[in-house]
């Protein structure tokens, strides 16, 4: 194909301004992919002896209350009307997240209203408070008192980081929500739900296009394959969604990411946890949390009635060679980070975008409302169209 603008990355990111530029400029898209897959890290599957859709990169709820993503994310897939909500395992009892009023009178053994409950939060927070808090561990007590911290935060967010609170610096957490209703519905979006016929469908139909050409297994830094970084740079527009320190060969240092690791495991019971996601607060469960797949989809009455599949989640540092999945986001990270949006202005007709190329956490809507951002007020002009 004749492209007229590469897009290095099938995510979101990448595939709504694939969409964008062929569906609005009549562009030729070229399209390539790391992987085997489309999609990004919201690529889903089947799994092969259930038939039950599994999240590849870890689950995936879509949430949103930006109208003009929900408007656009609806051009390519129905959501069902699925609410997320996450249970937490704390020493062999199960308590629901986040910390609402059911949290604090199940933990309490109390019956408090709202006022009651919140008084005596505040009046925990105020008994732990140190002034400044210097770590992660005196921010949370300044936040929500020791019992809950110690309960529902402490071991958690040690497994997450593989590190002791006390070690992690305080700005980690700048808050920490509780509800003082019985409310816990996981996210306060006002569009909340699952593409009925699964994540891949969806990013699919966005670059279902005679106009977009998606190739898979290639990398931009594969000297090898005719779309390579030094065979297509200043020669056509590119939209970079990889690492940006990758982009630039490391020069600045490597960006610090935490990784997950995921156990799957297809169990010969009907349901096993009787919710989606139930995470261990103890430290003493090595993994963070437990997925189980048919949850997300109850509307699904072909999934069958006596196997289930589930995941365990471990969290831990990642290695250039591991799927970078959160940013660690250090001084020394920021440092760098800024060092290179400085190279990146001497990449005129480079654009970086998406969660790899800023280094930073997007969830799926602000992935897809920075694209088309992105589409609107830069690609569109390089072409001529209006800003
Ligand atoms: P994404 O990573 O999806 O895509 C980038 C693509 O570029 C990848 O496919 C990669 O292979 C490719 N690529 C990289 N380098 C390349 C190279 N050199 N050559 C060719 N291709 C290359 N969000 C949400 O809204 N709700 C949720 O519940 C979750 N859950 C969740 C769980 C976990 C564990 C994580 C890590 C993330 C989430 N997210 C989420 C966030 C969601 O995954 C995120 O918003 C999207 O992946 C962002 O899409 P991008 O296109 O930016 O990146």
């Amino acid at each position: 194909m004749n492209a007229d603008l590469l897009v290095v990355g099938s995510g979101f990111f990448g595939l709504t301004i694939a969409e964008r530029a062929a569906n609005e400029l009549g562009l030729n898209v070229q399209v390539i992919e790391r992987r085997h897959h489309i999609g990004g890290n919201a690529y889903s599957e089947n799994e092969a002896e259930t038939g039950i859709e599994v999240h590849r990169y870890g689950a995936h709820l879509f949430h949103t209350s930006n109208e003009s993503v929900w408007e656009y994310v609806n051009r390519f897939t129905r959501f069902t009307d699925y609410v997320h909500r996450v249970y937490a395992d704390y020493n062999g009892e199960v308590y629901p997240l986040p910390i609402n009023l059911g949290t604090i009178n199940q933990f309490f053994r109390a019956a408090h209203g709202p006022a009651a409950a919140r008084a005596l939060v505040q009046e925990l927070a105020a008994e732990g408070a140190t002034g400044d808090p210097q770590n992660l561990e005196e921010k949370a007590i300044s936040l929500i008192g020791r019992p809950l911290y110690e309960a529902f935060i402490r071991d958690y967010t040690a497994k997450q980081w593989q590190t002791d609170p006390t070690d992690l610096p305080a700005e980690v957490i700048s808050r920490l929500p509780v509800r003082y209703t019985y409310d816990n519905r996981y996210f306060n979006d006002a569009h909340e739900g699952l593409p009925v016929d699964g994540y891949t469908a969806w990013l699919e139909r966005m670059a279902d296009n005679p106009r977009i050409d998606v190739t898979l297994e290639t990398d931009f830094f594969d000297a090898s394959q005719p779309w390579n970084k030094a065979a297509t740079v200043g020669s056509i527009p590119i939209i970079y969604t990889g690492p940006i320190d990758r982009y630039f060969d490391y020069s600045e240092g490597e960006l610090a990411w935490r990784t997950l690791d995921f156990e799957e495991e297809v169990l010969q019971v009907g349901d096993f946890q009787g919710t989606s996601v139930m995470n261990y607060a103890n430290r003493d469960v090595p993994y963070t949390r437990i997925h189980e797949f048919r949850h997300f989809h109850p509307e699904r009455d072909w999934y069958p009635k006596d196997k289930t599949v589930i995941m365990r989640e471990f969290s831990r540092f990642a290695t250039r060679a591991d799927e970078p999945y959160y940013p660690v986001n250090t001084a020394q990270d920021r440092e760098r980070l800024l060092a290179y949006r400085e190279l990146q202005k001497g990449e005129a007709k480079v654009l970086f975008g998406g969660r790899l190329g800023t280094y930073q956490y997007l969830d799926m809507h602000m992935a897809i409302g920075a694209a088309l951002s992105a589409f609107q007020n830069k690609v569109a002009p390089m072409f001529g169209a209006g800003a």
